[in-house]
Parts: structure tokens; C-alpha cells; sequence
């Protein structure tokens, strides 16, 4: 340990203080080394204190070897230790993405996706189950959450539409501002999160076939396969005006609600990449709006900017990225910038200002006094209040879109036929950055389905995957799903329902009086040709690990409360939003029993 009699050392002295006082100790090495994130399998723990980094990631999927809630607090904590070993001993950052739960770590409770929560509208839902997601981070020594995305999303076409709340401003900034509060008071003594807002700015607003990811930021040889990637990380082609009313408006509120870092978008704002846009993350940003905390470059995003890595570090850090994540290469940014500074090409005061902002933000998460937590908070992690949280989450995001027929409530005494492989499919009704970064089909991590709900309801329950049944029943429950995905790996030029999906749907049709349609999708998907063979259709979303609690809502044991956030459409021609105003369904569409 150091000398206690240190400034930057003695809590008491206010933070400004302490950071002088560290900052004027610091070599450039050491500061560089702050303004540098590696993702945890490209570093050995080790080079954390030989480079002097700030901060480690897991990217979705970056899971320890044997993948526990212990595992994980000991991996994350042998990424900070050496850090404390180094002369100044600053504590380094551990980030992970925990956008539904605590979600890649297995048996945590999986939280329904932002896409259901915004149909929800319910903000002290989202409160409080971002307070049970802050402790189980930081149960596992994880002080940072890149979350919440406050996107916009203008075109469902795209792949991480599930990942906003609404295309609808208002609502994104009511339930990222709920989201700020419960992740910024885990309410555990002094013990803290940092939110991260993200993808500054516009990542929602980008247009269909504008996406360019240049060949040489891909590894290996692998190319981008035709149907991906057509619209995340495109150019969002918007004046300015617009640009602020729809996606800057988010950052004003989550900036109020406290939030200390920022992640840039992988995107384009009018063909500038924006990990190079000094105006709107430097001038807009920090500058007009006031904005303190830190900037994060997005995974690898920084090498977009030219063929030339130089040119790239230059141009965003001098943009106003304050720490990059790499994330592989460390050892290559290090060297990189510290040439840019010697050079000239980056200033000292900008390096200055950068890490200024890291450590102040360090220092507000009382990092420096306190790098681990409490073991016992393990016990949070798939605990059964979280459990039942997710249920009533569950219940509170499905949207019932039809009920014709009093198809719905169903009663006990009806016989059911279950029909679709994801009415028992836990990956399905997950989604993507479950378990792994894209997510997965089946039993990936501990929990329910919808099937087992139906069966606590009903004795007269016949379940078939592909809709068959050599009885007729009273009911057919029918529940498809997209496959899971994540990022530009779920856009999709296509957003109907496919043949096979349509098929389940007209085979259990003449297996059943009624039919009541369950989706699991992370977007609205076309339904159009089938919406006649089902009297009632519920949106679920992607309801997360505890989807046997639907059927509450199926049973009508509890209401359906929640209301679209997004339009839902008809047809490809209602796309992207701005020509979706005919569609029958509205945001605000939503029926009760
Ligand atoms: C995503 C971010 C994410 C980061 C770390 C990026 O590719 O765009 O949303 O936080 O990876 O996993
Ligand atoms: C990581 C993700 C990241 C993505 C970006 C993946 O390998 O697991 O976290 O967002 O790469 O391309």
C-alpha cells in the first residue's frame, strides 16, 4: 500500500484535490495506460500492471473458463489486483454489458430485453430491477454496466432495435432516466455503479444499406455476409435539428440523472464516423451540454476511421474519446499514442484532460477505497425475489394485440394444445446477449418456459412442436420466435414471419376451436397473412428466463397492462418509421382482458 499521507489517498480531501494531486504524480506511461480498455481474453493479468491499465471488459460471451457466479468474482478480481500492485495502485475498471441481468453469467435471472420494459411504460419496474442487476455486478466486483442504451431506433429492420425502449422519444428518456436511478443506487452501503450511455449519438437513426465496415478492421478473412450489417453502424442522414430533437435529447436527461460515461457509436453522422467527430462529442458533448464524466470508444470502432492506425488514434482521442476500448491490440494503441504525443499530434493537456475525467469518475465510485465488494453478495445472483421480479416483468411487457373470440382469458378447464418449439425454449425466449454475445437456442441458463406455466394452470395440456395432434383442442397456444442475434447480425431486409413459422400456425389451426398467437421477438415482425387464422395475438418481447409466468397473463390471472412502444406493421412498405403512420397498431395499441 502506499504512503496513506498521500492527498489522492486520504478519502476525506475532495476529489478535485485528489485528482491533482495523482494526476501530478503520473508519468505519461501511467496515463496512457488509464485512457486504455482490453477485453479480459487478450490480456494476461499480469500486463494490467505492466501497462498500467484502466480498464478490463468482458464483450457478450466473455465468460470465465467454468462459467459461476464464484468464477466470475474471481476472474474479474484477478484482472484488478494487478493494478493495485502498480506504484500508484489506481484501481482498474471492470466493464461489462448487463443489459437484461446479469447476463452473461449462468443462472443469473434474465431480465425481459429494453424493448418489453418500454412497453411496459412502468419506470419503477425498471428501477428496481436494475437495482437487483447492480448488486449481482457488483457481487462479481463489476463497477461498470455499459447500459443503458438510450437509442432511438427509426427502423426496426435493424438488429439491436430490442435493445431501446420505444421509437418514441419521451419514452426513452423516462425509462433510461428510471434505469440511472436504480443502477446508481444499488443501495449498498457506499459501494457504486457507472451507468453508460450509449451509442452517442444517432445510433438509432441510421438508414437502411448505409453500412461500411472497411475489410481491414476484420479478423481474419472473414467478410461481411450479404444479409448483415445493412444498417447498424450505417450513417444516420439527418440535419442537425433533427439529430437533436430525436437522439441528443436522451444524453440532456441521462447527464441531469447523474450518468459518468459515455460510449461513442459505431455510427455515421452525415458520413462522419462519429468516433472522429470532435464537434458532437467534444463542442456538444463536454462542451454545451456540460457533460463531465468519461468518453469510451465503442469495440474497435476507432480503427474505422482510416487504414492508417495512427491517423485513427489521433483523430479520436483529439476528437474527445478518453479511453479507447481497444480491445485486443493494447499494446499497439499504447505505443501508438504515446508516439502521437511525442510527435505533437495529441497534446499533453488533452491526455491530461482525458484521464482527469477517468479518475475523477474512479474516485466518485470510491474505487480507491473499496476495489472489492462483499463475496456474500453472491447470493443475489438468480435469488428468488430476482425471479419473481422477472415474472412480474414478464407479465408487465406483454402486449396483447388481438382478442377476438374471447379466445382470451383461457380456463382451466379447457383442453390446450402448446404448440412451437419456443413455447419450451428458454435461448428463445431470452435473445441475444444471453450466455454468449449473439445468444442461443435451448436450455442455456436456469429457468422456465411458457409451457411449464400453461401445465400449473391446466391438466388437459398437449404439447407439439410442429402443431400436430391427433385430438382437437379447445385452445391452441402457438408461440414463435426469432432466433436469437445481436447487432448488425440481426438486421434483416425481411421482418415477415417465415414459411415454417406460417405453417405451425395453419397446422395447428385445424387442430384447435381458437388460436391465440404468442411472439418472443425482439421487433415487431409481420404477421399479416396469418392474422385471421389466430383470435388473439400477444406480443411477449424477449421476456427472459422466467417466460412460465405468462401464462398468469394468458389465464387472466393478471392484466395485460403494457402498451406498443413501437409501431407494429403490416407490411415492408411501412418501413422504416417515418412511413409507418397508417399501421394499425400504434405505439399506445395494447388491449386488457
Ligand atoms: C457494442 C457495445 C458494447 C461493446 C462491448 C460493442 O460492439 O456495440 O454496445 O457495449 O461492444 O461489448
Ligand atoms: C463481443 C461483443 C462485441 C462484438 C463487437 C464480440 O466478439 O463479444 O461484446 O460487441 O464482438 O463486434
Amino acid at each position: 500500500m502506499q504512503n496513506i499521507s498521500s492527498i489522492y489517498q486520504n478519502s476525506s480531501r475532495p476529489i478535485v484535490d485528489r485528482v491533482d494531486d495523482l494526476l501530478n504524480r503520473m508519468t505519461l506511461a501511467e496515463k496512457i495506460g488509464q485512457m486504455t480498455q482490453a477485453e479480459k481474453n487478450s490480456i494476461p493479468p499480469e500486463d494490467v500492471k505492466n501497462y498500467y491499465l484502466g480498464s478490463v471488459l468482458s464483450g457478450g460471451g466473455g465468460v470465465p473458463e467454468v462459467n459461476t457466479p464464484e468464477t466470475w468474482r474471481e476472474m474479474v478480481q484477478s484482472y484488478i489486483r494487478p493494478s493495485l500492485e502498480t506504484r500508484l495502485a489506481i484501481p482498474a475498471i471492470y466493464g461489462v454489458d448487463a443489459v437484461h441481468g446479469h447476463n452473461n453469467v449462468i443462472d443469473a435471472t434474465i431480465f425481459p430485453h429494453n424493448i418489453g420494459l418500454g412497453a411496459s411504460r412502468d419506470t419503477d419496474l425498471v428501477r428496481r430491477i436494475v437495482q437487483a442487476t447492480a448488486r449481482t455486478l457488483l457481487a462479481t466486483n463489476v463497477h461498470w454496466n455499459f447500459s443503458p442504451a438510450v437509442s432511438v431506433p427509426q427502423d426496426i429492420r435493424w438488429g439491436r432495435t430490442y435493445e431501446g425502449y420505444s421509437e418514441d422519444t419521451d419514452i426513452v428518456i423516462q425509462m433510461s432516466q428510471a434505469y440511472l436511478e436504480g443502477l446508481q443506487n444499488p443501495d449498498l452501503g457506499d459501494v457504486n455503479m457507472l451507468g453508460c450511455a450509449k451509442h452517442f449519438v444517432g445510433d438509432g437513426g441510421t438508414t437502411w444499406g448505409t453500412t461500411k465496415i472497411p475489410q481491414w478492421t476484420l479478423e481474419g478473412n472473414w467478410q461481411v455476409p450479404d444479409d448483415m450489417f445493412k444498417i447498424d453502424q450505417g450513417d444516420t442522414q439527418l440535419d442537425e435539428d433533427e439529430l437533436r430533437k430525436i437522439h441528443i435529447a436522451p444524453y440532456i436527461t441521462a447527464i441531469d440523472g447523474g450518468v459518468r460515461s459515455v460510449m461513442v457509436s459505431h455510427s455515421m453522422w452525415n458520413g462522419v464516423k462519429m468516433h472522429a467527430h470532435k464537434y458532437l462529442v467534444t463542442d456538444v458533448l463536454k462542451g454545451e451540454m456540460g457533460f463531465t464524466g468519461f468518453v469510451v470508444s465503442d469495440w474497435m470502432s476507432i480503427n474505422q476511421i482510416s487504414e492508417d492506425y495512427y491517423t485513427c488514434v489521433v483523430k479520436a482521442i483529439n476528437a474527445g474519446i478518453d479511453m479507447n476500448m481497444v480491445p485486443y491490440d493494447y499494446k499497439l494503441f499504447i505505443q501508438t499514442l504515446t508516439k502521437a504525443v511525442d510527435a505533437g499530434d495529441v497534446t499533453l493537456e488533452r491526455i491530461d484532460d482525458a484521464v482527469r475525467r477517468i479518475l475523477t469518475v474512479k474516485f466518485e465510485l470510491g474505487l480507491f477505497e473499496q476495489p472489492y465488494t462483499h463475496e456474500q453478495w453472491l447470493d443475489y445472483i438468480g435469488a428468488d425475489d430476482h425471479r419473481d421480479l422477472a415474472r412480474e416483468a414478464a407479465q408487465k411487457t406483454a402486449t396483447l394485440l388481438k382478442n377476438d373470440n374471447s379466445a382470451l382469458p383461457l380456463r382451466s378447464e379447457q383442453s390446450i394444445l402448446v404448440a412451437g418449439q419456443a413455447a419450451d425454449d428458454i435461448g428463445l425466449a431470452c435473445g441475444g446477449w444471453t450466455i454468449s454475445w449473439q445468444g442461443m437456442v435451448g436450455a442455456i441458463t436456469k429457468g422456465t418456459t411458457l409451457l411449464d406455466g400453461i401445465r400449473q394452470h391446466s391438466e388437459n395440456v398437449t404439447y407439439s412442436v410442429d402443431g400436430s395432434a391427433d385430438e382437437r383442442a379447445n385452445v391452441a397456444v402457438v408461440v414463435i420466435a426469432e432466433d436469437p442475434y445481436a447487432e448488425g447480425i440481426g438486421d434483416r431486409p425481411d421482418l415477415n414471419i417465415t414459411d415454417e413459422q406460417k405453417q405451425l400456425i395453419r397446422t395447428t389451426r385445424t387442430n384447435c376451436d381458437k388460436l391465440v398467437l404468442v411472439i418472443y421477438s425482439g421487433r415487431p415482425l409481420i404477421i399479416a397473412d396469418v392474422l385471421d387464422d389466430c383470435d388473439a395475438v400477444v406480443a411477449a418481447w424477449l421476456p427472459g428466463s422466467e417466460a412460465s409466468a405468462l401464462a398468469d397473463n394468458l389465464y387472466g390471472d393478471v392484466l395485460f397492462t403494457a402498451k406498443l412502444s413501437y409501431t407494429w406493421v403490416e407490411s415492408m412498405e411501412q418501413l422504416p418509421r417515418k412511413n409507418s403512420g397508417s399501421a394499425k397498431w400504434q405505439v399506445g395499441h395494447g388491449l386488457s382482458l
